[in-house]
């Protein structure tokens, strides 16, 4: 890979239909690429986070059919009254949010095909097969699984699916396969988890067909510029968003410190586009191909096989009501293996909440300050008379920052939270092991010095807590800062994960606050 010195980091989610409110499930794709964003930003990396709307094709124009609305006056609603909001309710912190249906967009989609059109990469033919509305995908007729009533259905959504039958314009992505197979195999990367690669490398190994890029049956779309009965296939007008977004075609110095985008991830349901028609589209008009596409699981809900209709259900507003952000946003991280499917349910997650959060960190954190507050007066006191225990403690700090570094480097979001818990855990047990109000009792000059080397180490391990958990829970971590009196450090923002293991950084002195408690205890648990 080419080396770009000024390359910024560029992670990207889906963007979404607005089709119907956002679910747990969509949730769950701009959580995961919240964390990887606010990681890097906590490296000190210049980072760049997108996310946005899939506003175009049939799917949203039936929604709005349904509706007795125009598309336009559809999406602008939803976007408004829902995908722009929810982006505060799980605090997102995307630096763009594109909307496929916004002239900046458009004219690239237009620019782009030409360019492709030109290359000699398009052709006009005639197709005819399957395809499911809800997938916005063709279908290949042994896909399909059979219905109650004989009828083919889509194996993902379980509905029926509409013959296609008309004259439209194809992208020659036959053309591209052995290409393809060659960036599987000289950039592992490009596809992961593991399974998501061998999956895709087995599918262009069968051969690929030529991909159908218009429509003419319907005019929700952007117009294709040599045609302008035909507008483009939702799809490839909304893979191009990610570069769009990173200022193709109009910006080139953005665009070279903004593309490759760096991680994109996406739901297994639409791997293929992004691992397959995406990269042959770039390469079909001379532009890079992304670093890494890495494919999540899908979520379950109360252990039930979900499709992407049914976990519409929950809105990612009913849980974070109940649990607030923070939580909501680590319980999803830490207890889903990322690229593994996963399930929620009220009990599980009350039952992390409490024993993870409220018993856990919420309950170290107030402890810590309330005795340095009773024994110190709210004055952190040194930590000179640290011994071996104060040793591994900080051992123990500088594996857990190393693992959650090098997990955050293969997008095992779960393990570098795992991680960074396991050291709560670890702390916690270190200050029950200890026993410092039992150490409180020894008023001589050597019980007071053990007594603060305990509680240094204790604070000073809650420090380095609020540095790795900034990414999962960047209200949790303020908080902790604050009560810590670490301002004096500097803002939690300029910490630096490089930096967190380094012990001894809090200076005897300041001043600890035992504020509200940081996860309160639940008044409907939900079970
Ligand atoms: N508009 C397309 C993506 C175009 S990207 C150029 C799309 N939109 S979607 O709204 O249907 O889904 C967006 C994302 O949400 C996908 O990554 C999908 O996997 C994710 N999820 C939707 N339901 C989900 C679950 N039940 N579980 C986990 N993620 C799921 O596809």
């Amino acid at each position: 890979m080419p080396e770009q010195p000024d390359k910024a980091f560029y992670v990207t989610t889906p963007i979404y239909y607005v089709t119907a409110p956002p679910s747990i499930g969509n949730a769950y794709t701009t959580v995961a690429a919240d964390v990887l964003a606010r990681w890097h930003r906590q490296r000190g990396e210049d980072v760049v986070f997108l996310t946005g709307t899939d506003e175009h094709g049939q799917k949203v124009l039936e929604a709005a059919e349904q509706n007795g609305v125009s598309p336009m006056e559809w999406a602008d609603k939803l976007v408004e009254t829902e995908w722009e909001p929810v982006l505060a309710v799980i605090d997102a912190s995307n630096d763009d949010f594109i909307r496929t249906t916004e002239p900046r967009h458009t004219e690239r989609v237009r620019e782009f095909w030409q360019a492709v059109y030109d290359r000699g990469d398009v052709y006009e033919g005639t197709y005819e097969g399957p395809y499911c509305i809800a997938c916005e995908e063709f279908k290949l007729p042994a896909e399909l699984i059979d219905g109650d009533g004989g009828d083919k259905l889509c194996p993902i959504h379980e509905r029926g699916v509409e013959t296609l039958s008309e004259a439209n314009y194809f992208f020659a992505l036959s053309r591209y396969a052995d290409r393809l197979l060659e960036l599987y195999e000289s950039q592992p990367a490009f596809v992961q988890p593991e399974s998501a690669r061998n999956e895709v490398i087995s599918f262009v190994r069968q051969g690929l067909q030529d991909l159908s890029i218009s429509r003419s049956t319907f005019d929700w779309g952007v117009p294709v510029p040599w045609d302008d009965k035909h507008v483009f296939y939702v799809w490839i007008d909304a893979l191009l968003n990610y570069t769009t977004a990173a200022g193709f075609g109009t910006d080139p110095e953005s665009f070279a410190r903004i593309w490759p985008a760096d991680v994109q991830l996406v739901g297994k349901d639409i791997l293929r586009f992004h691992a397959v028609i995406w990269p042959a589209m770039l390469m079909a008009a001379g532009v890079d191909v992304p670093r890494r596409v890495f494919a999540h699981g899908w979520l379950q809900v109360g252990g039930q096989k979900m499709s992407k209709s049914k976990v519409t259900a929950i809105h990612p507003s009913e849980v974070v009501d109940t649990f607030g952000s923070d939580a909501y946003r680590y319980y999803f991280m830490k207890t889903i293996a990322f690229g593994s499917d996963g399930s929620f349910s009220w009990e599980h997650m009350s039952a992390v909440y409490t024993s993870e959060l409220a018993n856990g960190l919420g309950n170290l954190t107030s402890r810590v300050t309330a005795m340095v507050g009773k024994y110190f007066d709210g004055r952190l006191p040194t930590g000179k008379s640290s011994g071996e225990a104060e040793r591994q403690l900080a051992d123990a700090l500088s594996t857990a920052a190393k693992r959650a570094e090098e997990a955050v480097d293969r997008v095992a979001i779960h393990e570098a939270v795992t991680a960074v818990a396991e050291f709560v855990s670890r702390v916690n047990g270190y200050v029950t092991e200890q026993q410092p109000w039992k150490v409180a009792t020894d008023e001589s000059p050597e019980g007071r010095a053990r007594l603060g080397a305990i509680l240094y180490a204790a604070a000073e391990s809650l420090r380095a807590v609020a540095v790795l958990h900034c990414a999962v829970m960047p209200k949790t971590a303020a908080a902790l800062w604050e009560a810590l009196g670490a301002q004096s450090l500097g803002a939690l923002s300029d910490q630096r994960l490089q930096d967190v293991g380094r012990w001894g950084q809090l200076p005897p002195g300041v001043a600890l606050t035992k504020g509200p408690a940081l996860f309160p205890r639940l008044v409907d648990d939900h079970s």
